[in-house]
C-alpha cells in the first residue's frame, strides 16, 4: 500500500466545499452571564435514541471556550433571510448580539429571533479531532418556527434551498422571459379591449415576480411595477399550483403558518381544485388590495424589499383560504389569473387582468375569463406547451 498523499489545505477546502451545508449559530452563556455565539456549518444529528446532535468548533475558536463550561449550548438554524446574522457570527470578537433580539431556551442559551429551528442541548462529551473538537450534545428541547427556506452554504457562497418540484417553475428564467415576450401583444390587446391592466408574473425564488405589464390604469390603486415581488404563500398564487404535482403543491402549502388549522389547509386544497376546474383564479376585495398597494408603494422598492415582503406576508396571512376561489364569488373581483403552460405541463407564467379603484370585474367576469384564457392558450401554443394530462379546466 502506498503512503497517503499529503493534502494541501487549499485543495482540502476547495474539494470539501462541494458538500453544501446549512448554517447554524451555536449560542451559549459565558461565566459572566453574557450571550456568546459562533456561526458553524458542521452541524449534524447523531442519534435518535438518545437524541444526540454534534458540531465541530475549531480549536482556535474564541467563543466556544467561553460557554463550554456552562455545560449547555443551543443550535440556531438560520433561514435564507439571515445571511447578515451569519456574517456577524462568523467573525471573532465584538458584541455579536448588539442588534439582535433573542430569548433564553430552558438551558439559558440564546434562541435568536426569526430562526428556522433551534435545538437546546446539554454538552454530553467533547472529543478532540485534529485541529477541531467534536462536541456532542444531548437534546433538551427543540422547535421549528419560521416558514422561510434555510440558508445554504456552498463552495464559499451563500444560497438558498429550492425543492426540485418548485425549481421546475423557476429553473428556466429564459423560458419565462420568452413567454412574457410572446404574451406582450396579447396583453396589450387585452388591456385595451377590456380596459384593464394586464400583467404577467412568474415564480422566482419564493416570490411571484411581475415580469411584464400592459395598459396603465388611470387611477391605479395597485402600483404594479415590473420586478415587483409578492411572497408566493397560500392562499395567494393558486394559479401557479393548481395544475402542479402533489409534491409541489405540498411545498407551497408548507409555507403556511405551522399552526394553520387542518380546515384551512383543506379549504385551500378545495380552492386549488376549483381553480383547476374553472381554469382561473380570482383576487377579491377592495380593502385588501388597498392595503397591499400601500405596502408596495415604496418609491425605491429594492431598498424596502424586506420590509415590504414582511408586510405582504402579514397581509396574506389575513386572507381567507378561499380567497382565490372562482366559486366564492363576491361581486368584488379585482383580478383574474390564468396559467400559461410550458413543455411538460409546467406553469411558466400567469397572466392576470387587474382593475383598480371602485371598479370590479364581476359584471364582465365570463367575458374577461374567456379572453384571458384565449390569450394564455395562444402563448402556451407558441411555447409548445400543454396543459398537464388529466386537467379538467
Ligand atoms: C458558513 C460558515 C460555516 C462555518 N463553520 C464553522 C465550523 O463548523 N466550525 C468552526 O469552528 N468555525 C466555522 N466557521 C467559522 C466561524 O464562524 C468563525 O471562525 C468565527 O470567527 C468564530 O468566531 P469565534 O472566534 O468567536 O469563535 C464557519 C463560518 C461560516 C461563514
Amino acid at each position: 500500500m502506498s503512503e497517503p498523499h499529503r493534502i494541501d489545505g487549499r485543495r482540502f477546502r476547495q474539494v470539501l466545499g462541494h458538500f453544501p451545508t446549512g448554517v447554524a449559530v451555536i449560542t451559549g452563556i459565558d461565566a459572566e452571564g453574557n450571550p456568546q455565539g459562533m456561526a458553524i456549518g458542521s452541524f449534524s444529528s447523531v442519534s435518535l435514541d438518545p437524541p444526540l446532535v454534534a458540531f465541530m468548533p475549531d480549536k482556535n475558536s474564541s467563543s466556544w471556550p467561553k460557554f463550554r463550561d456552562s455545560g449547555h449550548f443551543c443550535v440556531n438554524i438560520l433561514g435564507s433571510d439571515q445571511e447578515s446574522v451569519c456574517r456577524s457570527f462568523a467573525v471573532s470578537g465584538g458584541d455579536k448580539f448588539a442588534d439582535l433580539a433573542w430569548k433564553p431556551a430552558s438551558s439559558g442559551s440564546p434562541v435568536l429571533d426569526g430562526v428556522l429551528a433551534w435545538i437546546d442541548c446539554d454538552v454530553d462529551v467533547v472529543h478532540e479531532a485534529g485541529d477541531h473538537f467534536i462536541v456532542i450534545g444531548t437534546v433538551r428541547e427543540l422547535d421549528a418556527g419560521g416558514n422561510t427556506l434555510p440558508l445554504v452554504f456552498f463552495q464559499g457562497g451563500y444560497g438558498r434551498f429550492s425543492a426540485l418540484s418548485l425549481a421546475a417553475w423557476e429553473s428556466d428564467l429564459a423560458l419565462q422571459m420568452r413567454s412574457a415576450d410572446l404574451a406582450r401583444p396579447h396583453m396589450e390587446q387585452l388591456a385595451e379591449e377590456l380596459e384593464v391592466e394586464c400583467v404577467a408574473s412568474a415564480i422566482v425564488g419564493s416570490d411571484m415576480v411581475l415580469l411584464a405589464r400592459a395598459g396603465r390604469l388611470e387611477s391605479s390603486a395597485l402600483p404594479t411595477a415590473v420586478g415587483q415581488r409578492i411572497p408566493f404563500e397560500p392562499p395567494v398564487g393558486t394559479a401557479f399550483v393548481a395544475w402542479a404535482p402533489a409534491a409541489a403543491q405540498q411545498v407551497w402549502l408548507d409555507r403556511l403558518d405551522k399552526n394553520a388549522a387542518p380546515e384551512t389547509i383543506e379549504a385551500i386544497r378545495q380552492t386549488m381544485a376549483e381553480v383547476r376546474e374553472a381554469g382561473y383564479s380570482v383576487g377579491r376585495g377592495h380593502r385588501w388590495h388597498a392595503e397591499a398597494a400601500k405596502a408596495l408603494s415604496h418609491e425605491e422598492p429594492t431598498l424596502h424589499q424586506d420590509e415590504t415582503s414582511e408586510q405582504l406576508h402579514q397581509l396574506i396571512g389575513m386572507l381567507p383560504p378561499d380567497y382565490e376561489s372562482p366559486k366564492a364569488a363576491s361581486g368584488d373581483e379585482r383580478t383574474i389569473s390564468t396559467p400559461v403552460f410550458g413543455p411538460g405541463g409546467v406553469v411558466v407564467m400567469v397572466l392576470s387582468a387587474v382593475v383598480a379603484g371602485r371598479r370590479s370585474l364581476a359584471a364582465d367576469l365570463a367575458f374577461t375569463v374567456d379572453r384571458l384564457r384565449s390569450a394564455a392558450a395562444a402563448v402556451t401554443e407558441a411555447l409548445h406547451g400543454a396543459e398537464p394530462e388529466g386537467a379538467t379546466g
